[in-house]
């Protein structure tokens, strides 16, 4: 008689997140897509980081939208046209929401077009950002970047601004910033506005501070990362077998995490056996910080020309404008 077997829970099993962890630690070295951090565990993880007192990022910016927003304004609306304004990973808005709150203080007319890789999230501006800005016209569009942008600038023939704050550029190896910024400009036309967030080179202690705070919450956010593969790819890691190294270079301006295997170990990926030699590493994030001057090549060899920068009053962080050439 024929066994009648139980499913495996393949179907669950988000294919791409299986075939990007197999790869990367496949890989010499091995590595991890940080992308991959910001599961439920991970977005909390990350919102304690972003309350803690060495991760300075978020308060900079923050510091930027809330006592420059009628400047940013002013510089987006020069071209007294109607525009859509597109944002990149447009989390819950909590520091977007003081720009779209000056824009509609001034009457301007805008569509606020909000994309992200998490529905929740779309889905929680759309029925709570109209409550606090019944003025505000909203879209959401979830899913990955480029291909809700091609289908967010298709929403109306108004010209476009695309917001990107918060440094995630920052995720990015250089190379990997430049191809995003070409296209990015090749999605746009010309006169179109980017606003972009980078975390600028600084004493390297605070940079190395913020990704190796003392009460070791970067630690449990890349950990994360293993449990998550745990649960959701039916692994076995023993987290308490890694280390968490935090370790920042001046000279390129990578901030760079790493996760390391504590002695000779056997990790189990459903059917797959993965080695962890003692000492070996796991490539996990990059947090890459730029000077003004590399900013202005980066975005100038995309094809963007400079409108101005906002910078917080430390010169920590720069929420810097282009147009498109
Ligand atoms: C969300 C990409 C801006 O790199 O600073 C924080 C993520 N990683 N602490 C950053 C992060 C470790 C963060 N970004």
């Amino acid at each position: 008689m024929d066994t009648i077997i139980a499913a495996e829970p393949v179907a669950q099993i988000n294919k791409q997140f299986f075939a990007d962890v197999i790869n990367g630690l496949n890989s010499i070295p091995k590595k991890l897509n940080s992308k991959y951090f910001y599961d439920k565990q991970g977005d909390k993880l990350f919102q304690e980081i972003m309350a803690s007192p060495e991760y300075y990022l978020t308060n900079c910016e923050m510091e930027i939208l809330t006592q420059q927003s009628a400047d940013i304004a002013a510089s987006l609306t020069q071209q007294n046209t109607p525009f859509d304004l597109i944002e990149l990973g447009a989390g819950d808005a909590t520091k977007s929401i003081h720009l779209l709150q000056q824009l509609i203080r001034e009457g301007v007319s805008f569509n606020y077009l909000p994309l992200d890789i998490s529905a929740n999230v779309i889905r929680h501006l759309e029925d709570h950002l109209p409550n606090e800005l019944p003025k505000l016209q909203i879209h959401g569009f979830t899913g990955d970047y480029f291909d809700m942008l091609d289908q967010a600038v298709q929403f109306s023939s108004n010209r476009k601004v695309v917001l990107f704050m918060g440094a995630n550029i920052g995720n990015m190896l250089p190379i990997e910033a430049k191809a995003f910024c070409i296209k990015l400009k090749n999605s746009l036309l010309r006169g179109d506005m980017l606003i972009i967030g980078f975390d600028l080179k600084k004493n390297p202690k605070e940079i190395l501070a913020a990704y190796n705070d003392s009460e070791g919450i970067t630690k449990r956010f890349n950990l994360n990362l293993l449990r998550r593969i745990n649960t959701e790819l039916n692994a076995d890691f023993i987290l308490d077998d890694f280390d968490h190294y935090a370790n920042y270079d001046p000279r390129s301006g990578a901030c760079k995490s790493y996760l390391i295997s504590l002695k000779d170990q056997t990790v189990k990926i459903g059917s797959n056996i993965l080695h962890f030699k003692k000492n070996e590493y796991i490539d996990m994030e990059i947090s890459q910080k730029y000077s003004k001057q590399e900013i202005g090549e980066l975005m100038t060899d995309a094809g963007f020309e400079y409108v101005t920068n906002f910078y917080d009053t430390n010169h920590y962080f720069v929420d810097s404008v282009w147009s498109v050439k």
